[in-house]
């Protein structure tokens, strides 16, 4: 059992979810509308998706990091969105189907979402690996974690050595990305367009990528919330902007796939999301 409470959170996700999914407990304590979304929605990203292309998840880590693959069903060329440690089953599945894995794209540097590209990029070299600038430059900020964040949540990663292995990951290993991705630059699988849609605030170069009708919004939007934004290189004022751009760029049938928690869409998020909506941003 781990003994991480609420306090320690790279996401800023609210800890009452993520603690009762460690313990096996989010069931009972989630009420009956949101096991409905979150039963609909993981129709949605385990089944095939009308546009030719399928989204499969897996959940990794102790912080319970998402990490999707992306694939276009027929040229069978995929993509990984985020790459926060192990991430077995998506490796069997582009193994069984014999994809071809041409991106890794990371949504932004912090350690639960790089930790594991090293393995990947051993297993899969032909991929190109896609982060921002600015974020890679801000892997020397990660790395000061022990001067960055809260004493509370300083000891609580010392008491845990899953959380001091992770906090300490060796960002020499990753190394820079093979692209630099920028605001607005689309990539291809098949004959799937994937645009990279810059969203700083929760990181000085978070990434959002919009493929199809499918967003992967890593720590930018969260089921009704947005990421922390009260450390060093994150900005509320600039995640806000984030979040409504995103608002007004994409439809509200567009399926957001966080880097945490549940499945969403943007409708929904407009009206209900308690940070950021549409006609309103409620500073935490
Ligand atoms: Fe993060």
């Amino acid at each position: 059992m781990l003994g991480f409470s609420h306090r320690f959170c790279l996401c800023g996700l609210p800890g009452k979810i993520k603690t009762s999914a460690r313990r096996g407990g989010i069931w009972r304590e989630l009420r009956l509308p949101t096991l409905i979304i979150i039963a609909g929605v993981l129709l949605i990203a385990g089944c095939t998706q009308s546009r030719g292309f399928r989204v499969i998840r897996q959940t990794v880590g102790f912080i319970r990091t998402n990490c999707y693959l992306l694939y276009d069903m027929n040229s069978g060329e995929a993509a990984l969105i985020d790459a926060g440690g192990r991430i077995d089953t998506l490796e069997s599945c582009i193994d069984e189907n014999n994809l071809k894995l041409k991106y890794i794209f990371i949504t932004h540097c912090h350690p639960d979402h790089v930790c594991g590209l090293p393995e990947l990029k051993v297993k899969y070299p032909d991929a190109r690996v896609c982060f921002s600038k600015l974020d890679f430059e801000d892997t020397r900020l990660y790395s000061q974690w022990m001067t960055a964040l809260k004493p509370e949540e300083i000891a609580e990663i010392k008491e845990n050595p899953e959380a001091l292995e992770l906090m300490n990951f060796d960002y020499g290993r990753n190394g820079p990305p093979d692209i630099y991705v920028e605001h607005n630059q689309i990539y291809k699988i098949g004959n799937l367009e994937i645009k990279a849609i810059f969203s700083p605030g929760h990181s000085s170069g978070s990434m959002c990528y919009y493929a199809g009708n499918a967003l992967f919004s890593g720590d930018v939007l969260f089921y009704r919330t947005v990421g922390r934004t009260d450390l060093q290189g994150m900005s509320w004022e600039k995640i806000v902007e984030s979040v409504r751009r995103l608002y007004s760029l994409l439809p509200d049938n567009t399926v957001v796939y966080p880097g945490h928690d549940q499945f969403t869409d943007i409708g929904s998020e407009k009206k209900y999301n308690k940070k950021v909506a549409i006609d309103g941003a409620k500073r935490p």
